[in-house]
């Protein structure tokens, strides 16, 4: 793994696998191909777990801090899920101005005392690059479950297993990434992705949303085939995944800015009329008016599918990371 320094010391006499165990998930940078199918296999292998027994004492005795500065239900509950599947307990803080921070507590603070408690730390915030900086002080593993409009990398390997267990492949997919690109750190995350895999990626955006010019450089560096678009129409006829994301109003300094950009794009059932009948609709949610309610019924509607996928590699990231997979 490039970017990250190793997080906790994996326990002694437990199987260690060096690309997790102790380690900390910052940005999906880190991760090559080899690791994204462990991911995957591990996933999968939770996947049939949980569908035949439910829950397994893996993590037993493990304690995971979920650190919260922003809104989350998904993520949030998805860690929690997925730790007490594996057997470990939670300390959920997801209501910081009930805790300390509202003291004025520094996050490297907070981070310190909830390490002390617990082997590894989730944590959620509002700026880029905060999950990096809890690392730095941090000596167990630090997951980033969102760090402002940068990245959510546990969300793009969800999102990648969910395409693969849906279409059963991930080489040779041509993927649209629709709405915000800008402020959406999903598909920063998931588009970063694109390179070990043969994924075409098709970006329709506004134009004052489009996505940022250091993922773009990154996809050019990666060598990911990428074409930018306005209309969705451009692309709807060709791709296999529609990934709609949210306009992120809260990332907007003027109010008028949002307005003039809400609504951009609208997936209803007249839209589906003109995508592959084989191809499948993601979202990570929230979603606000970008996908009609209407759509849900439509069998190529995946995204309340894709949330259960986010338990599972959730179960193998906490496995692998704790060195235990
Ligand atoms: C996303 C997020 O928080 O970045 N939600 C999630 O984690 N599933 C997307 C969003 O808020 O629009």
């Amino acid at each position: 793994m490039s970017s990250p320094s190793a997080g906790g010391v994996p326990a002694l006499g437990q199987p260690r696998d060096e690309r997790f165990a102790g380690r900390h998930v910052l940005s999906v940078k880190q991760f090559d191909r080899a690791d994204l199918e462990r991911v995957f296999r591990v996933a999968h292998d939770m996947k049939v777990m949980v569908g035949l027994v439910g829950t397994t004492d893996l993590l037993k005795g493990k304690v995971l801090a979920n650190l919260f500065y922003e809104p989350s239900t998904r993520t949030a509950s998805s860690f929690i899920a997925a730790m007490e599947r594996l057997g470990g307990s939670v300390i959920a803080i997801n209501e910081v101005k009930f805790s300390s921070v509202s003291k004025g507590e520094t996050l490297e603070d907070t981070v310190r005392v909830l390490e002390s408690y617990a082997d590894l730390v989730v944590l959620r915030h509002p700026e880029v690059g905060a999950a990096a900086r809890a690392a730095a002080v941090a000596r167990k593993p630090i997951l980033n479950a969102g760090d402002g409009v940068g990245e959510h990398p546990t969300q793009a390997l969800l999102d990648l297993f969910t395409i693969r267990e849906e279409l059963g492949r991930l080489d040779g997919v041509e993927l649209a990434l629709v709405g915000d690109l800008r402020h959406g750190r999903t598909v920063h995350s998931l588009a970063r992705l694109a390179r070990w895999f043969d994924i075409r990626l098709r970006l329709v955006s506004p134009s004052s949303l489009a996505m940022p010019a250091e993922v773009l450089d990154d996809l050019r560096e990666g060598g990911v085939t990428f074409t930018e678009h306005r209309d969705l129409d451009e692309v709807l006829g060709s791709v296999d995944v529609l990934y709609v994301t949210r306009v992120q109003q809260e990332r907007f300094a003027d109010p008028a800015d949002y307005q003039a950009v809400k609504g951009a794009y609208v997936i209803t059932p007249a839209v589906l009329e003109r995508f592959s009948p084989r191809g499948i609709v993601m979202h990570p949610l929230p979603r606000v008016d970008e996908i009609d309610p209407a759509c849900d019924a439509d069998p190529r509607a995946a995204y309340f599918r894709q949330i259960a996928m986010g338990m599972y590699v959730r179960m193998a990231l906490l496995a692998l990371v704790m060195g235990r997979a």
